[in-house]
């Protein structure tokens, strides 16, 4: 067979080549975490800041329950001990025009310490007008309300410790809950998917064993179905796998009756060849018949019994073919013995050279035996084609060379002959049938007993597949090279179909 060139990969193919495309598993996922870890940020955020704004709704009433109680005393009093919980963390300062600014931080339960200046003079630059946060350098963040009079002003803050501990505290433990959630968010959508996209594993099974099954040759049946359990239509994925099933049960109907289709077409081949065979005969019969009586009979209908002889002779020959094809399609008939190739070769170009010495003939194989398994008849039926064609095809004077080699588990036939070479437009379709060059039919229009009808190179081919072997052609101008490799040993038997009659 001509070389099929494999299509190169181009480098532009390399550079456009896509991004693996993200698996439903991972892309559940990762959607699933995003969302947790968003719902646990926005719930956290709101939750905690709640918390906080409510704390410190507390510590401002506190602020201003202490303030009341000052105003309503001298200001610059020591704070009463009735509250003493509240004393720790407690500010207060006092501002009179004639003093100046004086104030204490309550720090353990009945423990005061002066203020310093810095922290007086932060303590009064906040707002008169509600309670808000100020930092005390050196103590802290305070809420601090300011009340001012004519007489001068009091401040008063609570430390915000507390509700920054607490804050964090709640803050740290959402962190904390929502990292867990993503985690087990992740864990449990891998698993669900996983789960969920079993059924689709499973009909993604049932497709790959049907790629599998040779359709192509032999059998048509696909036996192959998705399970009832995935392919139930009330699920997405049983949807998929009844569609699936419905699929593959046309295909198999269209398979069947194409196949039924051929078989009729094969059958009327073969009968049709084996019915001309008897008429053919006696065809040739009577005109051999007619040649032989005794009478002068004028030269035309001498050259009209040769013309009506040779072309029952090649009519023969063309249904013989014909018939071998339909027996070598339905794969039956071939047989299995041990077939010693050197004699069967040496023996066929001995013939062929009795046919055409004007042919340079050379025989290149090592000693015997070589055997192949396979079918003796057919197997010299390809060499006589090959050696047919390399001296029907080319000018007397042309070398054939005929080589025989083992390789591996192979052998290798090969024939190669210097001639013109095969026509280039017909090499793609040598192996069809009638598949003939030009010059092969031209000579034929002639006066030929040996005919040339184009189902050679198509009966070698399907031997060779019978044998489970390969063939190749390659040929240019001064070199045509047939090469044959036979496997010694076939892998498993086939099976005959019904025997055509002979
Ligand atoms: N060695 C060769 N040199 C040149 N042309 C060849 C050679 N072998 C085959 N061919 C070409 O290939 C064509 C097909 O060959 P094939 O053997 O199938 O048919 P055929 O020889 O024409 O007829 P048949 O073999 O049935 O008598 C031939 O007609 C011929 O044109
Ligand atoms: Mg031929």
């Amino acid at each position: 067979m001509t070389d099929a060139h494999e299509p190169e990969a181009t480098t532009a193919d390399h550079g456009t080549r896509a991004r693996a495309p993200w698996s439903i598993r991972r892309r559940v996922a990762l959607g699933v975490v995003a969302l947790v870890a968003l719902l646990g940020v926005l719930i956290g955020a709101v939750s905690v800041l709640a918390l906080r704004q409510n704390l410190l709704q507390r510590l401002d009433a506190q602020v201003y329950d202490v303030s009341h109680y000052l105003l309503a005393g001298e200001p610059g009093d020591e704070l009463p001990g009735g509250s003493e919980s509240l004393s720790a963390g407690l500010v207060v300062a006092v501002l009179t025009p004639g003093t100046g600014a004086r104030g204490y931080v309550y720090t353990d339960p009945g423990t005061a310490q002066e203020l310093t200046a810095t922290q007086l003079r932060q303590l009064f630059a906040a707002s008169a007008d509600g309670p808000s946060n100020v930092h005390l350098s050196g103590l802290g963040s305070y809420r601090v309300q300011v009340h001012t009079a004519s007489n001068g002003a009091l401040a008063v803050g609570i430390s915000t410790a507390d509700v920054d501990t607490t804050t964090w505290t709640l803050a740290g433990i959402f962190g904390l809950v929502t990292f867990g959630a993503l985690l087990l968010g992740a864990i449990g959508a891998i698993a669900l998917t996983r789960v969920a996209l079993r059924p689709l594993e499973r009909v993604t099974e049932t497709a790959t064993r049907v790629t599998g099954l040779e359709l192509a040759s032999g059998d048509v049946a696909i036996p192959e179905r998705v399970p009832e359990a995935e392919s139930d239509p009330r699920t997405e994925v049983g949807q998929v796998g009844a569609a699936l099933n419905r699929m593959l049960g046309h295909v198999e109907e269209a398979l069947v009756a194409r196949q039924r289709s051929e078989e009729k077409v094969r059958r009327f081949v073969a009968d049709a060849s084996h019915e001309l065979r008897t008429p053919l005969a006696s065809i040739r019969g009577y005109a051999e018949l007619t040649r032989r009586i005794d009478a002068e009979l004028p030269p035309d209908a001498i050259r009209s019994l040769d013309r009506i002889e040779s072309e029952s002779i090649r009519m023969t020959a063309l249904v013989e073919d014909l018939l071998e094809l339909a027996r070598l399609d339905e794969g039956q008939g071939i047989a299995h013995d041990e077939v010693e190739l050197v004699r069967l070769v040496t023996d066929a170009v001995g013939d062929a050279y009795a046919a055409a010495p004007d042919h340079e003939w050379e025989v290149v194989a090592p000693e015997p035996p070589l055997t192949v398994e396979g079918d003796a008849a057919r197997l010299h039926q390809v060499v006589v084609n090959l050696l047919a064609n390399a001296h029907r095809h080319t000018p007397a004077g042309t070398a054939i060379t005929v080589t025989l080699a083992a390789d591996g588990d192979d052998v290798v036939l090969t024939v190669a002959d210097d001639g013109p070479g095969i026509p280039e437009e017909l090499q793609p379709r040598l192996f069809e049938r009638f598949a003939r060059g030009d010059a092969s039919r031209a000579r034929d229009a002639g006066v030929s007993a040996t005919g040339s009808t184009g189902l050679g190179l198509a009966i070698v081919a399907a031997v060779v597949a019978a044998h489970d072997g390969e063939i190749a052609v390659a040929s240019v101008p001064g070199d045509t090279r047939v090469t044959v490799r036979l496997p010694q040993h076939r892998a498993a038997h086939r099976e005959g179909g019904p025997e055509l009659a002979d």
